[in-house]
């Protein structure tokens, strides 16, 4: 590798240079300790940094939820948290560094005994409280208490000598107006710089790879406009359904679950102009402004499905969870065609495609070119790229090649950088390790500005009041299919989008 290519590598890896040697002494607070996401991401995410070195020196952890328990106890639940290939010593190791503590979400005592744990263990640690420390908020919590809660941590152990960081899980709001109740109940509490919100998509390492395909090759951004570009699509497809999680699926939906989220945030950095530099404000305002200039959805505009069970029936459909009502008519499924209205994507087609219980896992960003303008070569079948972000991370181009041999025909073939056998020593972390990170380092890039979250709700509201008032029916589609009849072809009729 040259010189000069060293050099940019180091510098894009900047944030993780930082943590190494960030010695600011941390306290992270886990609200919701005993929950799902804390199980299954907060803390593997935290272990993971930790066993890797990149949590600053002095830290601490703290859980806090009402289950009554110790923190031995919390210990003993918290082993099962990691997986079983983890070292023993290091799960041993970064257990000393976390403690829990139990309390009601909506008393003063509990939050006042909370700051006295915090504060109990920086005397403890011979921290100087009039140096720079840092304290973090990571609400791992429904939604419905994040408002108390943040009340509660401003009033009784929000400590102004220190940078306090607050941490908040979608969902933020169901619409528009919700969604503005959330972020001035939030605003009235916390400034929008000690604020983020995850959305995890922004954490993946594909997702943050976009900008740098974008901006730092010259072929990507000569031809990343209508001139060339004939339709993308963006494709979620999960291969299970809801099961466990119906209750609050059916308050939400796909479209608010998965799209208006995560589909929206990867769309808008791929459609988004070039920031004036990497800076967070720089980047979340050339993502503001072309999120400002998509068109809200429309109903004919949009497919959508509800799941049901396998022939066989040895998949279950959507309402046969007990969670879920009888005549529940949440989609599971929805794709959409949006339009970004400015100079460089009129006219092009975005496809966004989200669903539950599918035939497969797989999360993809698809950039079909345009006809081949040549008369040379007719009927050439399409360029495209396609940027997979899950399962496994990949770029690649369909290319038009002359058939190998003697041959003269030509044949579709694939400039393919598939990261596990171009990387095969990196290990890819997870998105919630990256982002905790990020925020340990206060760099709020991958994080959701509010009017960024706002113009992303003004997109999907319409739609989604439609739909409710309406009652508009979901149409089946079998658990482990492509989705409902027609996915395709909606698709094809819409955008123009042929088969390669
Ligand atoms: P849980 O339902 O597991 O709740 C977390 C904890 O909060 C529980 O352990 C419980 O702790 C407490 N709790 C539960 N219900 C209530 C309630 N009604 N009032 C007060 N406290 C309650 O949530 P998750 O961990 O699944 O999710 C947390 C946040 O993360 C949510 O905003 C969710 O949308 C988001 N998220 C979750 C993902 C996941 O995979 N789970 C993925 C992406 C985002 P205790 O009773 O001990 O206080
Ligand atoms: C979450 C959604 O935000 O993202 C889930 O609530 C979905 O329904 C999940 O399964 C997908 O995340 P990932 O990282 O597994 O693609």
């Amino acid at each position: 590798m040259s010189k000069a290519t060293q050099t940019s590598f180091a510098s894009l890896a900047s944030g993780i240079d930082r943590a190494a040697k960030n010695n600011v002494p941390t306290t992270i607070v886990v609200f919701g300790a005993s929950g799902d996401l804390a199980k299954k991401k907060t803390f593997p995410a935290l272990f993971h940094l930790f066993s890797q070195g990149l949590l600053p020196k002095r830290v601490s952890i703290v859980g806090y939820a009402r289950t009554q328990m110790s923190s031995e106890e919390f210990h003993k639940r918290a082993t099962s948290y990691f997986s079983p290939d983890a070292s023993k010593d290091s799960v041993k190791e970064f257990l000393k560094i976390c403690t829990y503590v139990s309390g009601k979400y909506d008393v003063d005592a509990d939050f006042k005994a909370l700051r006295s744990a915090i504060d109990d263990h920086e005397r403890a640690e011979n921290i100087d409280t009039d140096s720079e420390r840092i304290h973090v908020y990571y609400m791992a919590l429904p939604p419905s208490v994040f408002v108390d809660v943040a009340a509660q941590i401003k009033r009784n152990v929000y400590d102004d000598t220190c940078t306090n960081r607050l941490i908040i899980e979608k969902p933020f709001g169901h619409d528009l107006e919700s969604s503005r109740k959330l972020s001035k109940d939030i605003s009235a509490l916390f400034d929008e710089a000690e604020v983020f919100r995850i959305d995890h998509y922004l954490g993946k390492e594909m997702v943050k790879n976009i900008l740098s395909l974008r901006f730092a090759n010259v072929f990507y951004e000569a031809v990343w406009n209508r001139h060339y570009i004939s339709n993308i699509q963006i494709t979620f497809k999960e291969p299970f359904g809801t099961e466990g999680r119906g209750g609050y699926f059916d308050e939400f939906g796909i479209i608010r679950d998965v799209m208006q989220n995560h589909l929206i945030q990867v769309l808008c950095i791929v459609a988004m102009n070039q920031p004036q530099s990497l800076s967070a404000e720089d980047v979340r305002d050339r993502k503001t402004e072309v999120l400002s200039r998509i068109l809200p959805l429309q109903l004919e505009d949009t497919m959508l499905g509800q799941y049901v069970g396998t022939k066989d029936g040895s998949k279950p459909g959507y309402k046969d969870d007990k969670t879920v009502p009888k005549d529940s008519i949440t989609p599971t499924f929805a794709q959409c065609v949006l339009h970004v209205d400015n100079d460089r994507w009129r006219g092009v087609p975005w496809v966004i495609k989200a669903g539950k219980a599918l035939d497969e896992a797989k999360m993809l960003i698809r950039i079909q070119f345009k006809d081949m303008p040549n008369a040379l070569f007719p009927k050439l079948a399409r360029n495209e790229l396609v940027i997979q972000v899950s399962p496994k991370e990949a770029v690649y181009i369909k290319t038009i090649v002359k058939e190998p041999g003697l041959s003269t025909s030509l044949a579709m073939s694939e400039l393919d950088l598939t990261y596990k056998t171009r990387y095969h020593d990196v290990k890819i972390p997870d998105a919630y390790a990256t982002l905790i990170l990020d925020v340990l380092n206060g760099d709020h890039s991958n994080f959701v500005r509010s009017d960024e979250l706002d113009e992303a709700w003004r997109i999907f509201t319409p739609l989604l009041h439609q739909i409710e008032t309406e009652h508009v029916k979901p149409l089946p589609y079998e658990y482990g299919s492509k989705g409902p009849e027609g996915v395709y072809q909606f698709v094809e009729n819409r955008t123009g989008y042929k088969r390669t």
